[in-house]
């Protein structure tokens, strides 16, 4: 069985992510999303939220699986008795960060091999700060993250986007 996993943050997932989740799990028999419970950040969502929104946006695809991990990525990887990793690449300025982070999991397990699909050209700016931005004015991200978790991301922020609407409008 082929497997891989395809980690991050996804605080929140973006439209960018659903498109790598979907051309990668058309690649593999198994793909299992892994999301990063990392305490040194201060995420808008709480892992369980990430995992729950990622699980409702991905649930027409049969061979994805969501599981959160902290720790080390190869460990989680081994844990799960996967040999490959999936990254996204939008653009030059991610390569080296990417590079990086593939080497040195390479190092730490060779057996794992880090594979990259560059994101479709139409999110290649789109990162989960920028949808972040955007929401907290009250911005319009229906283009930026899936329809089903819009509303989430503005409830965070106390926004109603009808009234704010209505605000920009005065
Ligand atoms: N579409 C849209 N946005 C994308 C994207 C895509 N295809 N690919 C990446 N991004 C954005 C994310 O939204 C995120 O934006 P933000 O910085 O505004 O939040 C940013 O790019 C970073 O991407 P993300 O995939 O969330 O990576 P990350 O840097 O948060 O996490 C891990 C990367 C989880 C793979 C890495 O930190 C990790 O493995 N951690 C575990 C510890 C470990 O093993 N460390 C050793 C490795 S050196």
């Amino acid at each position: 069985m082929k497997k891989a996993i395809y980690p991050g943050s996804f605080d929140p997932v973006t439209l960018g992510h659903l498109d790598i989740i979907r051309r990668s799990a058309n690649l593999v028999d198994k793909l299992i999303v892994g999301v990063l419970n990392n305490n040194s950040k201060s995420p808008l969502f709480s892992v369980d939220e990430r995992v729950n929104m990622l699980k409702e946006v991905t649930k027409d695809i049969p061979n994805v699986e969501i599981l959160s991990f902290s720790g080390l990525l190869v460990d989680f990887a081994r844990q799960h008795e996967v040999q490959t990793i999936v990254r996204g690449l939008r653009a030059v300025t991610d390569f080296e960060y990417e590079l990086a982070m593939s080497q040195t999991n390479r190092v730490a397990a060779p057996e794992i091999d880090t594979i990259f699909l560059n994101t479709s050209l139409k999110y290649a700016y789109l990162s989960s700060s920028i949808v972040k931005e955007m929401a907290m004015y009250g911005g319009d991200i229906s283009k930026f993250v899936p329809a089903e978790i819009i509303h989430l991301v503005y409830d965070r922020y106390g926004i109603n986007k009808n009234s704010s609407k209505e605000k920009g409008e005065m």
